[in-house]
């Protein structure tokens, strides 16, 4: 960023830089190899050689970035985490029933219209390990909490019910594990009905990538039944085994970081917050920032809403004591006291209402012109 010195330039345009010194003294322009170069000047010289200069990004940071709140990690301070599993994929596949089925919970038979609207986040422990889920709706008007489901996510669980095959939230679900990076694992669903038909399943995502091991590539295909409690046992294990090679692992002992999954306002209690921890770990009492709220945790609820003490490495938990309802996908950061958190919600309020402004101003002049 900022600009470059005539030499530096020369090198990046593949010329060499007396050639251009030349150029620009006969154009009545002194300049030496340690001269800037101004963007205009830069782009007026590249078109000489066919070369057309663009200005880089200014790396926008990240808001923990620009606060300093990111304490950076010596090796030995990192601990095993447990995994964070998100389950994708199109509506109705049976991704609730699975959970449902792996926790012998029925959050399923709860939901309005039999269809999940929210993301949910659970633990369970297989074989003395513990394993994050969450949750997410698969009707085509969640594409954001699908986003930010993958975004959160060690693997991807691709749902896929045996008789519906590849959908079009299959699709949609499947690009967001991809953009996110994570390995992917398929679940094929409801193998108890007569019309399951897996291997149709197969076919169509190897359209999309995703070829299976027994077909030569390296994605586990798990073919189960959420109602009939198939294959659990062989899915679950897929997951550890997977989540071994990652080899996952943060530092439990500094102040926690987290991401809000969900937020509400509860009219008795106040504004609630479903967090994943993602770094250290939260405790009663500490001082914490989420966007443009900030408070002081007074209550921990964890995945069964018991009250516990503190929250740890993956573990989702709802958190009561924000002043404010936090946005769902802000990150949220333990801060060593009040007075800080209070100056640094003030920062990020006058920024985004900046950004706001000049959003709106944009958006009046493309307005205008468009009346003109
Ligand atoms: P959304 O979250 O709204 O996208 O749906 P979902 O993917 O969570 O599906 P859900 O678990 O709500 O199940 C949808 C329907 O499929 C329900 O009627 C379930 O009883 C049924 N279902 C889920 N798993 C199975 C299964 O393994 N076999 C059969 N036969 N039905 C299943
Ligand atoms: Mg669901």
């Amino acid at each position: 960023r900022g600009e470059i010195t005539l030499g530096e330039f020369a090198e990046r345009l593949g010329v060499n830089s007396g050639e251009l010194i030349k150029k620009l003294f006969l154009k009545g322009q002194m300049l030496t190899i340690n001269s800037p170069v101004s963007y205009e000047l830069a782009e007026e010289l590249a078109l000489d050689y066919d070369v057309l200069v663009e200005k880089e990004e200014e790396i926008e940071l990240e808001f923990g970035e620009k606060f300093d709140l990111e304490i950076n990690d010596k090796a030995s301070d990192l601990v095993e985490r447990p995994p964070v599993i998100t389950i994708m994929g199109h509506v109705d596949h049976g991704k609730t029933s699975l959970l449902d089925a792996i926790r012998t919970t029925t959050v399923a038979e709860g939901e309005a219209g039999g269809i999940t609207q929210k993301i949910g986040a659970y633990q369970i422990v297989k074989n003395g390990k513990k394993i994050t889920f969450v949750d997410t709706p698969g009707h085509e008007a969640f594409t954001d909490m699908r986003a930010r489901g993958a975004q959160v996510t060690d693997i991807a669980i691709l749902v896929v019910a045996a008789d519906d095959g590849v959908m079009p939230q299959t699709i949609e679900a499947l690009a967001h594990a991809k953009a996110a990076n994570v390995p992917i694992l398929v679940a094929i669903n409801k193998m108890d009905k007569p019309e399951a038909n897996p291997m149709r399943v197969k076919q169509e995502l190897m359209e999309h990538g995703l070829v299976s091991v027994e077909w030569g590539g390296d994605t586990e295909f798990v073919e189960v039944s959420a109602k009939q409690r198939i294959n659990l046992d062989t899915l679950l294990d897929t997951i550890l085994i997977t989540a071994e090679i990652l080899e996952l692992k943060a530092n439990p002992n500094k102040r926690a970081k987290g991401i809000v999954l969900e937020s509400r306002l509860d009219p008795k209690v106040g504004p609630i917050a479903d967090v994943l921890i993602q770094e250290g770990t939260l405790k009663i009492g500490d001082v914490i920032v989420a966007g443009e709220t900030h408070g002081k945790v007074r209550a921990l609820l964890n995945d069964k809403a018991e009250r516990v003490e503190r929250a740890d490495l993956s573990q989702p938990v709802e958190i009561i004591g924000f002043n404010e309802v936090p946005s769902a996908g802000d990150v949220i950061y333990v801060i060593q006291n009040e007075q800080h958190a209070k100056r640094i919600v003030e920062e990020v309020a006058k920024e985004r209402k900046i950004a706001e402004v000049s959003r709106r101003t944009i958006s009046l002049e493309s307005l205008s012109q468009e009346l003109e």
